[in-house]
């Protein structure tokens, strides 16, 4: 199925080469960003929010408005048509008629790009359920470059709730296209890093490991990606506060790791790294937010700029075959195409929105 929009779904349905010109972009506006405060003039960006946030959303907000732009949306569905039981098909149509580009973040993975296969603009993924947040990535991808001097060649930890964790699954991702950087996994057996993410590594030719403290891997880090337990992905409270307060990071720990080592994290902090880490120089977190606003400006210069459109459903569609997976938009909005992808193995399909795959 093609869109005649450049959407960004997830950062790997682009080459290494688009999302390079893409970082260096967001370095040339952080040195100089009055030189582009006027590109996107008269144009309007729509952020359609129905999960919480507090970066992701007012990063964009601020790099469109930084740009010369306006901004229209919603960060409480509560108050919108969506209360009403509207489809994100609907939604999306009619928004995107008023807006030039459209910026979503939903509970459900997949619904970012259900929302591409109607839009009439382009559609930009804040986060779908557990599942991707590629523009996230691009801020964690301009930070390393800027803070580590390189996207290559470095060991990664990444700590915490690996397996609803969107920002590291986007992350592996992405970096794992990057020549010899190694993954090391630090998390408990319950929150490991799901199959498929440790299949693409493989894929790609990184390689990972798995440990269960930040004590014994932290001295060999170039970076440590610390993430929250994300306690509304949990089935139970029983099974979140099992998980709660595993990992902290403190002050006795950073004195194992080296000096150049930086610390990352998503943001929102809950208490997996403690206030004292704040006023280390390694700790990079805050900056990285900041980061935040000119990866995404260059994102929206290279969205609006590249006319090329893009494929939204490549796979097929197999008589009967639905996703197994509850938490993916095609078991909640029923008029989307089940589309599926074949893999190498003829008896396994993955599907199209939420990667899950399926025996069939
Ligand atoms: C992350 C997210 O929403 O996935 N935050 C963010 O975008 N800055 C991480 C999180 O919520 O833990």
């Amino acid at each position: 199925m093609q869109s005649e929009y450049q959407h960004l779904i997830d950062l790997n349905d682009y080459p290494v080469s688009w999302w390079t010109k893409l970082i260096e972009l967001g370095e040339k506006i952080k040195n100089d960003p009055a030189k582009y405060a006027h590109e996107c003039d008269g144009k309007v960006m729509a952020t359609l929010f129905y999960e919480p946030s507090t970066r992701t959303q007012m990063s964009f907000q601020t790099a469109m408005i930084r740009l010369g732009g306006e901004i229209i949306g919603f960060d409480n569905p509560a108050n919108s048509s969506v209360s009403k039981g509207e489809t994100i098909k609907d939604t999306t149509k009619i928004v995107s008629s008023y807006a030039d580009i459209l910026v979503i973040r939903h509970p459900i993975a997949g619904a970012a790009k259900a929302a591409s296969l109607t839009a009439d603009c382009p559609v930009i993924n804040a986060g779908d359920g557990g599942h991707l947040h590629p523009t996230q990535t691009l801020t964690d991808l301009l930070t390393l470059k800027i803070e580590k001097k390189r996207l290559s060649g470095l060991t990664i930890g990444m700590c915490g709730d690996l397996i609803n964790g969107r920002t590291v699954h986007s992350l592996c991702k992405a970096l794992s296209m990057f020549e010899d950087n190694k993954f090391v996994f630090i998390s408990t057996p319950e929150l490991k890093m799901p199959a498929y993410i440790k299949d693409i590594i493989k894929a790609n030719g990184s390689t990972f490991e798995e440990v269960h403290t930040i004590e014994e891997v932290i001295g060999k880090l170039d970076v440590l990606y610390m993430t929250r337990i994300q306690q509304e992905r949990f089935a139970s409270v029983e099974d979140y506060l099992a998980q709660k307060n595993t990992y902290v990071l403190d002050h006795r720990k950073m004195q194992l790791a080296k000096q150049d080592m930086i610390v990352m994290h998503p943001l929102p902090r809950v208490d997996e790294i403690t206030v004292e880490v704040d006023d280390d120089p390694r700790a990079m977190y805050f900056t990285q937010a900041k980061y935040g606003v000119f990866a995404r400006m260059a994102l929206i210069l290279t969205i609006l700029s590249d006319k090329k459109g893009s494929e939204t459903l490549k796979g097929k569609v197999y008589g009967g075959v639905k996703c197994d997976n509850p938490k993916c938009i095609t078991n909640h909005e029923e008029y989307l195409p089940k589309s599926f992808r074949a893999t190498g193995d003829e008896t396994l399909l993955e599907c199209e929105y939420c990667d899950e795959r399926k025996l069939v």
